[in-house]
């Protein structure tokens, strides 16, 4: 399955409006299902929650701009390294943030549309992990 731009941007599109909402469901969620990855998180999570979700934001607006992507990808990537994130969080989190996605996007959530998701993210992870292995082996 590839990405489907188009279904990636109008779910996202559904789930917006929902706001702290969603970012609230997606760490509860995390923290539910993983309770080791809690202490990561430190004490910010307030700021933290914005900027996850600006992140991923960008990524869909960006989705056709390739070269950005794949930078803003490298760039968080190598920043997770300090974070003591590890390329075998990645499928928790992807898990947590395709079950906030599916819960607040209602109708716009497919089965192409979770495909489509499940296929951007596999992206993502593999360009963050690339990222972070590397800078974490300094
Ligand atoms: C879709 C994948 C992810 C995205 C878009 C993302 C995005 C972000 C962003 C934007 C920040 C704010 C700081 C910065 O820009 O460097 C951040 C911080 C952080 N992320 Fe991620 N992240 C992702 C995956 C993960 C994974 C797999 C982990 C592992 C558990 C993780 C753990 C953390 C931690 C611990 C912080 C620092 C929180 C703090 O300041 O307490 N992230 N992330």
């Amino acid at each position: 399955m590839t990405i489907d731009p188009t279904l990636i941007k109008s779910s996202f599109a559904a789930v917006e409006p929902h706001g702290s909402a969603v970012t609230a469901y997606f760490y509860t969620h995390l923290f539910e299902h993983n309770p080791d990855v809690r202490k990561l998180f430190a004490e910010h999570l307030n700021e933290q929650q914005d900027r996850l979700w600006a992140a991923l934001g960008t990524l869909v607006n960006k989705l056709d701009d390739t070269d950005t992507v794949v930078n803003v990808l490298q760039g968080l990537g190598r920043r997770h390294a300090g974070y003591g994130a590890l390329p075998e969080h990645f499928p928790a989190v992807g898990a947590s943030l395709l079950a906030a996605l599916a819960h607040f996007a209602g109708d716009a959530w497919t089965p192409e549309t979770e495909a489509s998701w499940t296929a951007l993210y596999g992206v993502v992870t593999e360009v963050m992990s690339a990222a972070l292995t590397e800078e974490a082996a300094g």
